[in-house]
């Protein structure tokens, strides 16, 4: 409070005429008494209103994984203020981001969204309405953003609408079945029913901390979909960061749809979904059996030119494979930095790691599932661990433990962290009763 008067200052102008003193409530999630106001951000420092510095490991929670205004994205996006942003046609350059993304990804087909909340909502739609089936199957503890149907906890192994929703008004376990990641037995008894229309996961799950599969547990997915003719849909809005071409691309296997959002725009509003050319055909097919009207798809800012001018940038020149080399080797050293602070302190906490997305947990045996994560989690020593690192100077995300190395991360703000957690972890335990 005392390094941050201006924006303590701030915070209470605010709450004259935002609810809650914040433009969104998730503003209200991190630790500190107030939030931080940003003044800017470049790369991977974020400046507040008090001129303090922050090695940002947030990166907007994968918004900005690829740096804060990478110089060709802010180009981008300049040059196209100057001729409009939203005309509903398609502008010039639209198809210079379709071959990029098929390049990349391996998928012919793609639409572009608002969020990748947005598009997971279309390719559940697009899921019902090609194999005519209601069900969805989820894995507990996922996240999916702001999608109804997958608002579905798994408490002591029985289904439930997520308790803390607010206006919820119908039963969402109606249509949709949730099982535990890595459960292969749950995961065939679900798929042999024949009534699951999509199963939709993260290759690895990284929004309830981070859950690795198991060997065969991806391959089997894959499998028991084909066999069951079910389609499987890859969320890798924040599994791009596993590498280049996104999870399924580096270590496969693939799905029949994708979605991406977040860091695709590098900040600006964007989402995309891709599919095979079967999943086309069978999308073309069922709308032609449905009459003339609204999809229930999309929004009116859907593809507009500002997210078709981003992606160009993000994908032709800031997402490029020296851009992961640079990522990943840094993810790997980070994780050695962890490690010895774990060793040092004789720590019951472990470190995960997949691509450039590395996850401090505080337990020792890494969980194998939704629950076991979620139990897992002490959200008072989170909370402590994120003040007093954003003291020290190193910012995460307020969720868990997550921290992200961008191709503009430095080693030494590598090394600060580090140190920075060492002398927590030292301040906590010469505290400790
Ligand atoms: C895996 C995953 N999918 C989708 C979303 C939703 O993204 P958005 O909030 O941009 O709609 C999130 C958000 O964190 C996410 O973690």
């Amino acid at each position: 409070m005392a390094a941050n008067p201006k924006s303590a200052a701030a915070a209470n102008v605010r709450a004259k005429h935002w609810h809650q003193g914040v433009p969104f409530h998730w503003m209200r999630d991190w630790p500190s008494p107030f939030p931080l106001v940003a003044a800017s951000a470049e790369g991977a420092t974020l400046t507040t209103i008090d001129g303090q510095k922050l090695d940002d490991f947030c990166l907007g929670d994968t918004a900005a994984m690829f740096g804060h205004s990478p110089p060709s994205l802010a180009r981008a996006i300049a040059k196209q203020a100057k001729r409009g942003l939203g005309y509903m046609l398609p502008v010039e350059g639209v198809e210079r981001v379709g071959a990029l993304l098929a390049e990349r990804f391996g998928l012919p087909f793609w639409q572009v969204t608002t969020t990748a909340s947005e598009a997971n909502r279309a390719v559940i739609r697009w899921a019902r309405v090609i194999t005519g089936r209601s069900k969805i199957l989820i894995f507990n503890g996922c996240y999916h953003g702001a999608v109804d149907d997958v608002f579905v906890d798994m408490r002591g192994g029985v289904a439930e609408t997520r308790r803390s929703l607010v206006g919820q008004v119908y039963d969402i376990t109606q249509h949709t079945v949730v099982i535990e990641f890595n459960d292969f037995d749950a995961l065939a008894a679900a798929l042999a029913r024949e009534d699951i229309a999509c199963v939709l996961a993260e290759p690895v799950m990284t929004n309830v901390g981070m859950v690795l599969p198991q060997p065969g547990f991806l391959e089997e997915i894959r499998r028991l979909t084909q066999a069951h003719g079910t389609l499987l849909i890859w969320d890798e809005t924040h599994t791009i960061s596993s590498g280049w071409a996104g999870h399924s691309g580096t270590y496969g296997p693939a799905g029949d749809m994708m979605v991406i959002g977040k860091s695709i725009g590098g900040g600006v509003p964007c989402a995309v979904y891709g599919f095979t050319e079967d999943v086309a055909h069978a999308m073309i097919k069922a709308r032609s059996k449905l009459p003339p009207g609204h999809s229930g798809i999309g929004t009116t800012l859907s593809a507009n030119a500002l997210a078709i001018a981003a992606m160009e940038a993000m994908l032709g020149k800031v997402m490029t494979r020296e851009a992961y080399d640079h990522m990943l080797s840094l993810a790997a050293k980070l994780v050695v930095g962890l490690n010895g602070v774990i060793a040092r302190r004789a720590l019951p906490w472990h470190v995960t790691n997949v691509g450039t997305r590395v996850e401090l947990i505080c337990t020792p045996v890494p969980p194998k599932n939704g629950s076991e994560a979620r139990a897992a989690m002490d959200h008072e020593l989170e909370s402590l661990l994120h003040l007093m690192l954003v003291n020290r100077g190193s910012l995460l995300a307020p969720f868990h433990n997550m921290m992200l190395v961008s191709p503009a991360t430095a080693v030494d703000a590598l090394e600060r962290l580090v140190a920075n957690l060492d002398d927590c972890a030292q301040t906590l335990s010469e505290q400790a009763p």
